[in-house]
């Protein structure tokens, strides 16, 4: 039976035109996050498990992770996500860095999930972390930032949303003001995490069997539902707007200014390791309907790590999420291919073409050359295929004279130039 081509389940080939919309993303997510002065690490796909195993959350540690014994029965895990390497990175040299720390990264990650829509087993991040700065001005500058990039693409508010809430107001919700058990106060927590997934009548079953009879007696249910309608940060019962956790997240929704922000009080992010405010930001698409990246402040990871700690804000967007969203905004431009122009050979000249064409790439081109010996009539065909836009013509006359015929194959005209015009013509 002959191998399969098929690449491994839930990961991507990227033949030449997926490189270019990769090339695209990255280079748009690059320039954005450089303008707000932050710079670029990285590291080995492969990090030791106990680094997940302290704060990364069980969903992601026990059905996510390839891990695996290496050869010296290290137990290993191709990183399911970025977050707790750059703290490994930023604790290793946490009195040599200088704060505010500002780091990006754009690494391969790997979660075994079920493939779907949205969802891959590889998927390229773009990770945005700051370190050191404990104000909420941290939060206001990678949310705007987050708003910057989308611009970049070309989009506007009204194709996504952002949504903001606070770890510590969701313990208050949870722990004082519903007065939960610790244990019941942990599952509603992910239980409302999980909620935009399945139907209220599931939500309903399983908080029953979560909460305790007492609780149940308290009205837990009622309240709990009032709380997750909230639409804005003032439907929260009086007894919550005095929390020094809803006046943070008051500030910030202020000073943001942006007319696509909301409190959203199900925004819980899967992770254990945030300890403040989160955010998630939404494609306004129906069929892109899960968020598009997400993040928020982590003040304890650094100091798993035996220093002290850093408090840090970050977020990390996916390139599949993105992908969608330029697709279902209408938003891709048109990605040419790197060449700039096909040269195609009459006879056997290559050897005596080079200088020419070696000037050609000295003078910014760049240059494929067709070696098929075809009939140039193909080589021109070949040239299209490849949607390169023109196709310079050489030949022992054109070598002789130093006129060379130039096609542009977008509009079909042709041109006798020499080689100064024709690069001019070419760069224009
Ligand atoms: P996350 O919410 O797991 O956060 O992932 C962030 C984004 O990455 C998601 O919103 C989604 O766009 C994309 N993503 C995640 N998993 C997949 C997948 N299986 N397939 C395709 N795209 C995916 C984190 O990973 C945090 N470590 C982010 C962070 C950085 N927090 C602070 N700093």
């Amino acid at each position: 039976m002959a191998l399969s081509t098929k690449p491994y389940k839930g990961a991507r080939d990227f033949y030449p035109e997926d490189k270019r919309l990769q090339k695209y993303m990255f280079r748009t997510w690059r320039q954005a996050v450089e303008r707000f002065g932050y710079e670029e690490y990285d590291a080995p796909i492969l990090e030791p498990l106990d680094i997940y195993l302290a704060k990364t959350g069980s969903e992601i540690v026990d059905e996510q992770t390839y891990s695996f014994t290496d050869r010296g029965k290290r137990e290993v895990v191709i990183r399911p996500e970025m977050t707790p390497t750059v703290s490994r990175m930023v604790a290793a040299r946490r009195q040599e860095l200088s704060y505010p720390l500002r780091l990006y990264s754009i690494p391969n990650l790997w979660r075994y999930e079920r493939p779907q829509r949205g969802r891959l087993r590889e998927h390229w991040q773009l990770n945005v972390d700051i370190f050191g700065v404990s104000s909420c001005n941290a939060e206001m500058e990678l949310i705007s930032l987050a708003d910057y990039i989308f611009k970049s693409f070309g989009a506007d508010h009204s194709m996504y949303q952002v949504r903001i809430n606070h770890r510590g107001l969701v313990n208050e919700i949870l722990n004082k003001y519903l007065a939960l058990s610790e244990q019941s106060a942990y599952h509603v927590g992910k239980l409302i995490d999980r909620k935009s997934k399945i139907d209220q009548s599931s939500f309903l079953s399983q908080l029953d069997e979560i909460l305790l009879d007492k609780e149940k007696l308290a009205n837990v249910p009622e309240k709990l539902l009032r709380i997750l309608s909230a639409k804005s940060l003032s439907d929260l019962p009086d007894d919550l707007k005095t929390s020094k956790d809803y006046q943070e997240l008051a500030e910030l929704l202020d000073g943001l200014k942006l007319d696509n922000a909301i409190y959203c009080p199900e925004v819980m992010r899967g992770f254990d390791y945030y300890t403040g405010i989160v955010f998630e930001v939404f494609d306004n698409d129906p069929d892109n309907n899960r968020a598009m990246m997400g993040g928020g402040r982590y003040d304890g990871l650094v100091g798993l790590f035996g220093v002290d700690p850093v408090p840090t804000v970050g977020f990390g967007w996916g390139d599949v999420t993105l992908a969608n969203f330029l697709n279902a905004h209408h938003l891709l431009p048109e990605l040419p291919p790197e060449s700039d122009v096909y040269v195609c050979l009459v006879g056997d000249q290559y050897s005596l073409a080079q200088p020419l064409i070696m000037s050609l790439r000295r003078a910014g081109l760049n240059v494929s050359v067709d070696l098929s010996g075809k009939r140039l009539g193909d080589q021109l065909k070949t040239a299209d295929k490849k949607s390169i836009r023109y196709a310079v013509i050489i030949g022992e006359e054109e070598l002789k004279s130093g006129n060379f015929k130039l096609k542009d194959l977008q509009n079909g005209q042709e041109n006798e130039l020499t080689i100064k015009e024709l690069v001019a013509t070419i760069k224009k």
